[in-house]
């Protein structure tokens, strides 16, 4: 049988022993041991509680009374050891940070090669006093095609296989809507490029549905075939390398007259035809050159659309194939690299 004195003086020795284990805890786990050990359901305090109905009825509510001041006393110690223990770890994983450690490098984004030779030629043209101009890719046909002088039916439109939205709305087939809609808002001289996108009903190989263009004319007074081929000579010059060899070739296009395709020495065997094995070069399939754009003098007929007077000025255009030069610059053999996203890929441009 327990006294009102024994059970008193337990109940208050039990704050004293708790007092020494809580010195000793050294961790969060040892402190929830120690509270179980003492305010658990099965710990030391409710073990004296449960001797409390062995007292008379008199002693019991001063009993119970101390009994839970020594409850309120062990959280309070219990709360306080624990922020300790908890401000203590924290601390101590501030102190095991190792500021030699190597950091792990963020993995750092870079333009797509496409994007990258568009700034590139973009850059040099800029330089020779072009502006930069955008138009969008839903064109109308009278933009993309009846301006440019391929007037409905004309066979030239069967040139390009085009992605119709309507009767006479198109996915433009080309950038060559952008000098039609550049000249009929500015009055000569006027010199522009127009880089973007465009679509044609294509895809193999060595053609996707959506591939870049850029666009660039200049029209003035006195404009001549001379200042076309000097612009872009100097252009493939800064773009491939001042050593290539340049050459315009007759061609058709319907809005330019005359029209010429241009030419470099191939990049890949310097225009020799032949590969380092001896064997035939794929790029320029053994002609020692590849065709790199379209141009010519820009055709009365289109001046006549924009209401520029065809006596007075003259001018030239031209148009060529980002992924093209891309491939050329690079030595990329495969199209479809430029859209599959292959960070293998696309982290060698970075
Ligand atoms: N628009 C032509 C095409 O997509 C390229 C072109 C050729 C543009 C000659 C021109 C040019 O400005 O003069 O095939």
């Amino acid at each position: 049988m327990n006294s009102s004195a024994d059970l008193s003086k337990n109940l208050k020795s039990l704050i004293q022993n708790f007092k020494i284990v809580l010195d000793q805890a050294s961790s969060l786990q040892e402190l929830e041991d120690a509270r179980v050990d003492f305010l658990g359901r099965k710990g030391r305090l409710a073990s004296i509680m449960s001797c409390l109905p062995e007292l008379s009825k008199d002693d019991r509510p001063a009993l119970g009374r101390l009994a839970n001041e020594v409850k309120d006393a062990l959280n309070d110690l219990y709360s306080e050891k624990t922020r300790f223990l908890e401000e203590q770890k924290q601390q101590l994983s501030m102190a095991s940070f190792d500021p030699t450690f190597p950091g792990r490098a963020p993995d750092v984004g870079s333009l797509h090669p496409v994007t990258k030779v568009i700034n590139d030629i973009c850059a040099i043209f800029i330089r020779l006093g072009f502006d930069v101009v955008t138009g969008p890719e839903v064109e109308t046909d009278f933009y993309n095609f009846e301006a440019l002088n391929l007037p409905p039916g004309h066979p030239a439109r069967d040139m390009q296989d085009t992605l119709y939205i309507s009767e006479n709305v198109v996915l433009r087939t080309h950038t060559s809507p952008l000098q039609v809609r550049t000249m009929l808002k500015r009055k000569p001289p006027v010199a522009a490029i127009a880089p973007g996108k465009v679509y044609r009903r294509d895809s193999d190989l060595t053609h996707t549905p959506m591939f870049h263009q850029i666009e660039g004319f200049l029209v003035d007074t006195d404009v001549n075939m001379a200042d076309l081929r000097g612009t872009l000579t100097a252009f493939a010059h800064e773009i491939f390398d001042p050593g290539v060899k340049v050459r315009f070739r007759p061609s058709f296009f319907p809005f330019t007259e005359p029209s010429a395709e241009v030419d470099i020495s191939c990049v890949m065997c310097n225009g020799s035809g032949k590969a380092k094995d001896g064997s035939t070069c794929r790029i320029c399939k053994e002609t020692g050159w590849v065709e790199i754009l379209g141009c010519g003098m820009i055709d009365p007929e289109v001046f006549a659309k924009v209401d520029y007077d065809p006596e007075r000025y003259t001018g030239f255009a031209f148009g060529l194939g980002v992924e093209r030069v891309a491939m050329l610059k690079y030595g990329i053999g495969d199209l479809r690299m430029f859209f599959e996203n292959d960070l293998r890929f696309l982290k060698q441009f970075a």
